[in-house]
């Protein structure tokens, strides 16, 4: 389990968070959602130590992550998938994989359940990321951040910008997932895409944590989504 607790954060004087707390469950999809500039963004880089909190606390199954450097935290087992996509541009697919793969010492059984649930980056091993499409990209940098086994992993707007059969596709890995030994802290700006999927949603606003629902709650009545945020 993942806990935050009481998470400030700044950029240089603004501070951004304030007393951001969550809880991701092992086998469960929590959804954040905000406005833009809410610090949906960056709730997730302070968890992976990009962001620097100047109080709280991050904890991963009863170790602080706080003051960790950032490579020790992907160790952890945090796969991060960012807002944009951020691949290694000039490196090639297989290679983007391999990184991944380093991270936690996995190896070709993983890199082979990778190619098999994102089968088109099979037949662009060899091709240089930054000349992906958008979709292929974003599968790219779900498979990157799925070569660490995650205990937790993190999708920033994941279907950002992508045509319906790419979304559906992503959505499919991520409800597969569900379930299983990873905790999933989701992303997204459409209300209906998450509702389907979540078993919670926090909604944030102001860069701190309003209040945290079970997505069947909101299902039963769509139009609570609307009072916490103004939007869907
Ligand atoms: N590197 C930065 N330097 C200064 N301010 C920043 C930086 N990154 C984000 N901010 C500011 O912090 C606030 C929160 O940004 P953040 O990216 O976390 O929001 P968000 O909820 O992810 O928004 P969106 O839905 O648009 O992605 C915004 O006001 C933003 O302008
Ligand atoms: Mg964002």
């Amino acid at each position: 389990m993942l806990t935050l607790t009481g998470i400030d954060a700044f950029y240089g004087n603004v501070q951004v968070l304030r007393g951001m707390a969550l809880e991701a469950r092992r086998g469960e999809i929590l959804c954040l959602l905000g406005r833009n500039g809410a610090g949906k963004t960056t709730t997730l880089k302070t968890i992976m130590g990009l962001v620097r909190a100047r109080s709280g606390s991050v904890i991963l199954d009863g170790d602080a992550l706080t003051a960790l450097p950032a490579h020790e935290i992907a160790e952890r087992g945090i796969g991060y998938v960012p807002q944009g996509r951020r691949l290694f541009a000039e490196m090639t697919v297989a290679e983007n994989l391999e990184i991944g793969l380093m991270t936690r010492g996995r190896g070709r059984d993983v890199r082979e359940r990778m190619l098999e649930l994102f089968p088109v980056l099979r037949d662009r091993l060899k091709q240089v990321s930054g000349t992906l499409s958008g979709g292929e990209q974003q599968m790219l940098a779900m498979a990157r951040a799925l070569c660490l086994e995650p205990g937790v992993l993190l999708l920033d707007e994941p279907t950002e910008g992508l045509q319906p059969s790419m979304i559906a596709l992503i959505r499919d890995v991520v409800t597969e997932l569900r379930g299983g030994d990873t905790a999933i802290i989701l992303v997204e700006q459409r209300v209906d895409a998450v509702l389907s999927i979540a078993d919670r949603v926090l909604f944030i606003e102001n860069g701190a944590p309003r209040e945290t629902v079970d997505a069947s709650v909101l299902r039963a009545d769509p139009a609570l989504v609307q009072r916490y945020v103004g939007i869907g």
